[in-house]
């Protein structure tokens, strides 16, 4: 039987190799090769400089540090998102306040937006949801007339842009994840770009505990005086060196993911009881991290049937995310939302199963895909 994992990171001897070539040396941490990740990531995306940290979490938690985000702020939060986009909000001492999605493209609705800004919202995170860029010209007018700091979550949405140009550089930062089944891996990691590259270099001191000169400019080993707070959100050398193979591989890696979800985009386009969402506007270019396909209402409660013939039949799934954060309980017993409240977020969340287009697949497994989600349809009743 044919195996489709939902994600598998692409590791092969390029990545094997730099990963020994740091073990066989001194330096695991403070190294060259996060410098050169950085730069290189910073070509890539066009960004005039970049921070690498531990996770996107991590980098998502530095910006609103940077920022000054505390208690009585609020940030507006997509509903439809992983618990991260909102945590590091909490992690200030601040306010999320959700904002349903729009059921055609999963993203952030930008006409609720404007309703729950007040005299203390201090930010916009806007996520792009499984790649697709949110209408990021809306965000930024949004964002000039209410003076908002703007933060794009984009750790599904590496290689993602809008009107020519890179996710992550439309807003004022940008942070990318790195996690194993994401676009590229480095095991854990994350990046922060921005169109402020002042912001970068102040990060880069925050995320290394404050301290005002790294080791290599240090003129006397281990003196060094700390100027303000900071965090312990370094990237090491490990996470680096495989961070600068992928890096050579993502174009390819994006080609994959393109072919496959056009594939599956078709075969499942025919399938009358699943609906997708809105393909890719005039101008704007997703990521494809996976193809998430909604069940009509009456048949979402055999939702965990269907994946489970799905998953027996080897096709992997995923649902993203299993629930809109609010209603997870941590947020629930905090804030109180009432059951019925997002109710397109929690469509999603209650309908959609993700079904994979990495780079480890190709045709045959889209074919395969698309055949086993009919017979499975046809099975569950
Ligand atoms: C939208 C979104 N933001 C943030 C994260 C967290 O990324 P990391 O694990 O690199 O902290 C995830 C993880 O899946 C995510 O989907």
């Amino acid at each position: 039987m044919r195996q489709i994992p939902f994600g598998r990171p692409m590791i092969g001897p390029e990545e094997r190799q730099a990963v020994m070539d740091v073990l066989q040396g001194p330096v695991l941490v403070h190294g060259p090769r996060a410098k050169e990740f950085e730069a290189r990531f910073a070509a890539y995306t066009g960004s005039p400089a970049a921070a690498s940290a531990s996770s996107c979490t991590a980098a998502m938690h530095l910006a609103y540090f940077d920022l000054g985000l505390g208690p009585g702020d609020e940030v507006i939060v997509p509903a439809q998102t992983h618990c991260a986009t909102a945590h590091v909000v909490e992690f200030c001492g601040a306010r999320p306040v959700f904002a349903d999605a729009e059921l055609a493209t999963g993203n952030l609705d930008l006409d609720l937006v404007e309703g729950l800004i007040t005299p203390r919202t201090r930010a916009i995170a806007v996520v792009h949801f499984l790649g697709l860029p949110v209408d990021m010209d809306r965000v930024t007018d949004l964002a000039a007339r209410h003076e908002l700091f703007v933060l794009e979550d984009c750790a599904l949405a590496l290689g993602a842009r809008y009107k020519g140009v890179h996710a992550g550089l439309l807003g004022d930062a940008g942070a990318f994840s790195f996690y194993p089944v994401k676009h590229m891996t480095t095991a854990e990691g994350g990046m922060l770009v921005s169109r402020h590259p002042e912001m970068v270099e102040r990060v880069q001191r925050k995320k290394a505990f404050g301290v005002d000169r790294t080791p290599g400019e240090r003129k006397i080993p281990g003196v060094y005086d700390v100027t303000m707070l900071g965090y312990n959100y370094r990237m090491n050398e490990i996470q680096a060196a495989m961070g600068l193979e992928q890096l050579k591989r993502m174009d390819g890696f994006l080609e994959k993911r393109r072919q496959n979800a056009e594939m599956l985009e078709a075969g499942l386009r025919e399938i009358e009881e699943l609906t997708l969402f809105a393909p890719e506007p005039e101008g704007v270019v997703g990521s494809r991290y996976c193809l998430s396909a909604m069940l009509a209402p009456a048949r979402a409660q055999k939702r965990y049937e269907l994946v489970k013939r799905l998953n027996e039949q080897g096709v992997g799934t995923s649902v993203y995310y299993p629930r809109p954060v609010p209603h997870l309980s941590y947020y629930k017993g905090k804030y109180g939302f009432a059951q019925g409240s997002f109710p397109k977020a929690a469509a999603i969340s209650g309908r959609s199963i993700a079904l994979p287009v990495g780079p480890h697949l190709g045709p045959k497994d889209m074919a395969y895909i698309v055949e086993t989600m009919k017979q499975a349809l046809a099975e569950v009743h």
